[in-house]
């Protein structure tokens, strides 16, 4: 039974979320940051079992409140301690299945994104893996919040799901080359913002991508850490290549990461303008099918265990 310190609190775990960074931190390719549990599972939800009063009423929680979290660890257990500024309450209409997926792409979404990448309204914002967890969860933030968004995805079903989602245009970067498409898209402007996934050779042509005063935002890297690309567009366009991990970040920094999320997001979550996109919920004792899943590539949206 984990226990809660200060500025901390115990959730009894009705749901886990499954991401893409829990395969690679099982396939040993992701260590656990020092301090955080072993076991895996970045975002849980559940109900505030207890935890400390003063923190939790300075957050506007107490116990038996519905609660969804980031943790840096251990989320994939029936019992999980989380700092109390990694807590944000579910929002109305959700159940803890829904609640469970968000965190960890919502997140990462608008710390990279909106603040590193700064997205603004009117601007456009390409998405690579468009279907990812973090894919699904960039377009509706984006849309919801004034972008225009160009996906990419690996087939023409998955490219549909992007456009349902919202996104205005979406590229099978299997079929098509996605510098051209997104130069003819917008009309060899090129896109202020690209998420990238991939990293090796997509390096080069995102920045070829990118309109004047460009942000390429690197979050992961499935195609190599190694990229070689033309400099000088990156003086001649102003453009800014940036990108972070959000695991080992300090608590302080989750913690006005979720002010803003609670501010800024979770009012489209609860008016339905974003929804969580579940692909699929198993029970726990199943979570290496989960895995096994994932790494198919055959989802879109997000993976869900659940200890019901
Ligand atoms: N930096 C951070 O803080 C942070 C936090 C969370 C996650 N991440 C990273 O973000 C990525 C997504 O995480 P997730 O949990 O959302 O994983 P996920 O749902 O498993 O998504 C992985 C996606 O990568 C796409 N992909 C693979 N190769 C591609 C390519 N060449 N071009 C375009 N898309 C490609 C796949 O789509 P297709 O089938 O369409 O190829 C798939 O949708 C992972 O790499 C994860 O490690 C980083």
């Amino acid at each position: 039974m984990p226990v809660a310190g200060a500025a901390e609190l115990l959730i009894r775990v009705s749901a886990s979320g499954v991401n893409r960074p829990d395969v690679l931190q099982r396939t040993g390719n992701y260590p656990v940051p020092p301090g955080a549990s072993d076991i895996p599972g970045l975002e849980v939800a559940g109900v505030i079992e207890s935890g400390d009063a003063v923190a939790m009423s300075a957050a506007g929680l107490k116990v038996g409140d519905r609660v969804c979290a980031l943790v840096a660890g251990g989320g994939y257990a029936q019992w999980c301690v989380a700092p109390v500024g990694q807590c944000l309450p579910v929002p109305d209409g959700l159940d803890d299945i829904a609640a469970a997926s968000l965190p960890e792409t919502f997140f990462t979404v608008w710390s990279n994104v909106f603040d590193r990448g700064r997205l603004q309204a009117g601007e456009t914002l390409l998405v690579q893996g468009g279907t990812s967890g973090i894919g699904v969860t960039a377009i509706q933030m984006a849309k919801a919040l004034g972008a225009r968004v160009i996906a990419t995805a690996g087939s023409d079903d998955k490219c549909a799901a992007c456009l349902k989602l919202g996104a205005d245009h979406a590229i099978n970067y299997k079929t098509q080359d996605f510098v051209a498409a997104v130069a003819e898209l917008t009309a060899g402007q090129g896109v202020n913002v690209v998420l990238d996934m991939v990293a090796g050779d997509y390096v080069a042509r995102e920045i070829e991508c990118l309109a004047e005063d460009g942000r390429l935002v690197i979050i992961a890297v499935q195609g190599g850490v190694k990229a070689g690309f033309n400099a000088g567009l990156v003086l001649r366009r102003r453009l800014t290549i940036t990108g972070s991990t959000l695991r080992p970040r300090p608590v302080a920094f989750k913690a006005a990461i979720a002010a803003s999320l609670r501010a800024r997001v979770w009012p489209l979550l609860q008016s339905g303008s974003i929804q969580p996109v579940v692909h699929r919920v198993f029970p726990a004792s199943e979570a290496a099918l989960a895995h096994t899943l994932m790494e198919s590539n055959q989802h879109i949206g997000k993976l869900v265990l659940s200890w019901a």
